[in-house]
């Protein structure tokens, strides 16, 4: 597992998570993807923010019930109004927990958004 990436969300996908062949059903892990990528532009943003776009998302292997997911995030842009996060997200399967497999990795644009839900320029750091 990556160490120069942050660790921002681990969970473990349940049988209600599950499609027709038994795997998780990509639309769970798609949104704990955008759940642990809204981490870090939130930080970034100090408010709210609202997903723009899903620039890229792979599905490298399945991921099975009762995997313990880690997502670990790292920034790889920042605009006037938006973040753009990378994220890759690791198994360890329930009975070989010796090993880490990367099964998911996306990327993500967050736009910092002002009560109106308009763009908000992202405050200073
Ligand atoms: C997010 C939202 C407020 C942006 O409004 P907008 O008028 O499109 O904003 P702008 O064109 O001024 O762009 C704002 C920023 O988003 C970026 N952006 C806009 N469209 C983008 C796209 N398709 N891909 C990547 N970045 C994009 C722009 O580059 C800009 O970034 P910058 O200021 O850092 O340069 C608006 O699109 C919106 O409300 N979308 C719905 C959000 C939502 O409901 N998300 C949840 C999905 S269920």
């Amino acid at each position: 597992m990556p160490t120069d990436k942050e660790l921002v969300l681990k969970v473990i996908p349940m049988p209600g998570d599950s499609n027709a062949n038994g795997d998780i059903f990509g639309g769970w892990v798609m949104a704990q993807v955008d759940l642990a990528g809204s981490v870090i532009p939130a930080r970034i943003a100090k408010g709210r923010i609202a997903t723009v776009a899903v620039n890229q998302f792979i599905f490298k292997q399945a991921v099975k019930i009762g995997d313990l997911l880690s997502f670990f995030a790292e920034v790889e842009r920042i605009g006037t109004t938006s973040v753009t996060v990378k994220v890759e997200v690791y198994a360890q399967r329930m009975r070989q927990p010796e090993q880490t497999i990367k099964v998911t990795e996306a990327n993500l644009t967050y736009v910092a958004i002002d009560m109106e839900g308009k763009p908000r320029p992202l405050p200073k750091a």
